[in-house]
């Protein structure tokens, strides 16, 4: 189901860093559950597996929400069209539902490569176009610069992380946002309270994680190579966590845990 604001599907199959027949084992999968969003990158090296897999589903075109990045290496005006339409190809599809810029260039000017998501936009390659990982005064310099409403700032989010800032200037400047490392790559496990949590609602630990996104307001991107694991990140959309809760679950956002930093990516900015 889209989200009220963006047209963005509220629950997606993230597919990193699955490829070959163990991507297609595990869309197929999701698809039965329910999943019709899914999310992909030409950094990711599985756009042509996903293209492969989705006109198998049954699935009508008009109901998936295909979502991918554009390489940081390919933001140069000699580069970008040629990617995008590659991905096209690979995807096997005509327009791409959600087209993003995977990362900002550090701290540098995001314009120039915002100018060709907007060409790229307006040759009818996307449906939506947005980005990833921006910071707040990034989301600022989008909206001034571009023509076009961001549909999204897919940023990593989870209990573990404050992405207070992040969030208020979403909603300030109109972009929303969407999830990603939602259960912090299995971090979430280590904090009792969640499960606690979980076990009056009866859920589990994930669900609990991932209702506390939901209820923030941001859209979902899970994976999974597990049937019973996606099930369960499906299925957060039927209970609600009270104030106490989320205050609770507020609560261990100071521990300040980042996956995607200078470290771990080379293309990281400073971060609000
Ligand atoms: N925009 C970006 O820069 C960016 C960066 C990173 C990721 N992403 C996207 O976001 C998607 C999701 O992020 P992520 O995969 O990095 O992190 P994640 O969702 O936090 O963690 C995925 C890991 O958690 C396990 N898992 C999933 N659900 C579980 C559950 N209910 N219980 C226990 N374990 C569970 C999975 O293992 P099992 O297979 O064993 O379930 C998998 O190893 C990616 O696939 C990718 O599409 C985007």
């Amino acid at each position: 189901m889209p989200t009220a604001f963006t047209g963005i599907f509220k629950r997606g199959f993230g597919t990193f860093p699955l490829r070959g027949e163990e991507l297609k084992s595990a869309v197929r999968t999701a698809a039965e559950i329910g999943y019709r969003a899914f999310d992909t990158a030409q950094w990711y090296g599985n756009e042509a597996d996903l293209g492969g897999v989705l006109p198998e589903l049954g699935i009508d075109r008009a109901s998936l929400q295909i979502t991918t990045k554009v390489h940081p290496h390919n933001m140069s005006v000699d580069k970008f069209m040629p990617s995008v339409e590659q991905s096209l190809r690979d995807l096997k599809t005509e327009r791409i539902d959600v087209l993003l810029l995977h990362w900002p260039p550090n701290d540098n000017p995001v314009e120039p490569s915002l100018t060709l998501l907007q060409e790229a936009y307006d040759k009818g390659y996307a449906k939506h176009i947005g980005v990833s990982n921006y910071t707040t005064t990034m989301m600022r310099a989008a909206v001034r610069c571009l023509d076009t409403k961001l549909a999204i700032n897919q940023v990593e989010f989870h209990p573990l992380l404050n992405q207070d800032k992040v969030l208020a200037t979403a909603a300030e400047v109109g972009i929303s946002l969407g999830s990603y490392c939602s259960i912090a790559r299995g971090e979430i496990f280590k904090y009792p309270v969640l499960g606690e949590i979980g076990e009056s609602h009866g859920k589990s630990t994930a669900q609990v994680a991932l209702r506390w996104i939901v209820q923030k307001g941001v859209a979902l991107n899970t994976m999974s190579t597990k049937r019973a694991n996606m099930r369960s990140n499906f299925d957060v959309m039927d209970f609600v966590l009270s104030l106490s809760d989320m205050q609770k679950i507020d609560a261990l956002t100071t521990a300040g845990y980042r996956i995607s930093n200078a470290a771990t990516v080379p293309f990281a900015p400073t971060w609000d």
